[in-house]
């Protein structure tokens, strides 16, 4: 499992960089990016529905982790953006992204934010609730203007996944819900709209699947509804975004199907269903995250104090936590880590990675069988690039790490790291 490398100085090298000079250089804790990586999983995406021969966009989800570099890079590697507030949308047009290529989600975009997006150009805006049809209707009768959209639709499968991160199930505050009827009165009330020009339809199940199943239970089910319909209404879709959710490796127990293979499995399910049904194939949009962005970042810690509890636990601390990662224990979820700066042949043992916070859940990996660890070595864990900085935060006031871009020998600082100076700069005296 994974695919480390060391240099001759026997220090861990992430896209042809050694990772201490840029711990030495930058701090600790510090995020790497691969970029190869991240150009590749992008360009595996695009490959995959192209192969297809369907008509596609790749539309990678900003929350995953984003920032001006970030943009860029989608923005070279011709994907998409999905956003869901102004401040990504912000970033992603300052970052130079073109408007036509975002796409606005969210199930509480406020007025402000919608006269935004309008005002900006971005390109479809996924409408989730009556309320926001209305919204953003008014809107564009007010400016004089048409907006494509697309509209969510809940369709009550129940993806196997963390219950906070499921999202395509009955009970779920996103969408227009099927079984009762909404998904077609929104249909009906945005069809008979001046402004809003209706391409299609979106769903999302959860994230970190991984397999094929409930993406071909949601397929069937989408499918099923349009068409209905098309009977009904003679409304056919151009467009069906299936979401993103494709789960990656955090560690050597997860087993989730290749990009590839998920990308494969929707789309043959959609061209079954259409010719099943005799419904006009529609453009595949898909909106992967995690799955773009994970196993390209890294985070570099250094080792600090330890504490072992005979017979109990071997407590190591480093020099970061729940702030740079709060995954472990917001989800339970699991990494895996290991030295950086040396190669060690050690007998290993169980060792529980913590963090520098002020809570005891602030546990990043549990009972991993590692050799002796001093203080000053560094730490990497790997598989942190998704959901890791964009849900960093500065409780207990540490400082947000900094985040470096590595690919092919060379280093980018992509964001600096935050200063004393930044932590006080919105307090009022
Ligand atoms: N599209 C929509 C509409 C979404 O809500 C999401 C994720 C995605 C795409 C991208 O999903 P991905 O491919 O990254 O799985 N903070 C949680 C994950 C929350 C995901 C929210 N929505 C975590 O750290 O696991």
């Amino acid at each position: 499992f994974g695919t480390a490398t060391f240099n001759e100085s026997e220090h861990l090298t992430i896209g042809g960089c050694d990772t201490v000079t840029l711990a030495e250089k930058y701090g600790t804790p510090l995020f790497i990016y691969d970029v190869a990586h991240i150009r590749e999983r992008a360009r595996g995406f695009k490959q995959t529905l192209n192969s297809l021969g369907v008509k596609n966009k790749v539309i990678y989800a900003s929350k995953a982790f984003c920032c001006l570099a970030m943009y860029k890079l989608l923005e070279e590697e011709e994907l998409g953006c999905d956003v869901v507030s102004a401040g990504e949308i912000y970033t992603a047009i300052k970052a130079g992204m073109s408007p036509e290529n975002i796409e606005f989600h969210g199930n509480n975009k406020t007025k402000e934010e919608l006269l935004y997006a309008v005002e900006q150009g971005v390109g479809t805006i996924i409408i989730d609730n009556f309320y926001e049809i209305e919204l953003l209707s008014a809107i564009l009768k007010e400016k004089n203007q048409k907006q494509h959209v697309l509209f969510r639709i809940t369709p009550g499968i129940n993806a196997e996944t963390h219950d906070y991160i499921l999202t395509g199930q009955v009970d779920s505050k996103f969408g227009f819900d099927v079984n009762s009827g909404q998904a077609t009165q929104a249909l009906e009330r945005i069809l008979a709209d001046d402004h809003l020009v209706l391409k299609g339809v979106h769903c999302h199940i959860g994230s970190q699947i991984f397999s094929a199943e409930g993406f071909l239970a949601a397929v069937e089910k989408m499918l099923t509804i349009l068409n209905e319909w098309k009977q009904a209404f003679g409304y056919s879709v151009d467009v069906l975004n299936m979401g993103g959710g494709f789960g990656v490796q955090y560690t050597e127990a997860d087993d989730p199907l290749e990009p590839e293979a998920f990308v494969k499995a929707i789309v043959n399910s959609v061209k079954g269903q259409c010719a099943l049904l005799d419904y006009a194939f529609p453009e595949i949009w898909l909106e992967p995250g995690r799955s773009i962005i994970a196993e390209a970042g890294t985070t570099i810690y250094t080792v600090g104090s330890e504490k072992v509890i005979p017979e109990v636990r071997h407590y190591v601390s480093v020099d970061g936590g729940m702030g740079d990662n709060i995954r472990p224990a917001l989800y339970g979820a699991k990494y895996d880590g290991f030295l950086a700066n040396r190669i060690s042949n050690e007998q290993q043992s169980p060792k529980t990675i913590v963090g520098k916070y002020c809570e005891s859940g602030d546990v990043l990996i549990k009972d991993i069988e590692l050799p002796t660890l001093r203080p000053e070595d560094l730490f990497a864990v790997t598989s942190t690039g998704a959901y890791g900085y964009s849900m960093a935060n500065n409780y207990n006031r540490n400082l947000k790490p900094a985040v470096v871009f590595v690919e092919d020998g060379h280093e980018k600082l992509a964001i600096r790291r935050e200063t004393y100076e930044d932590l006080i700069s919105l307090d009022c005296e």
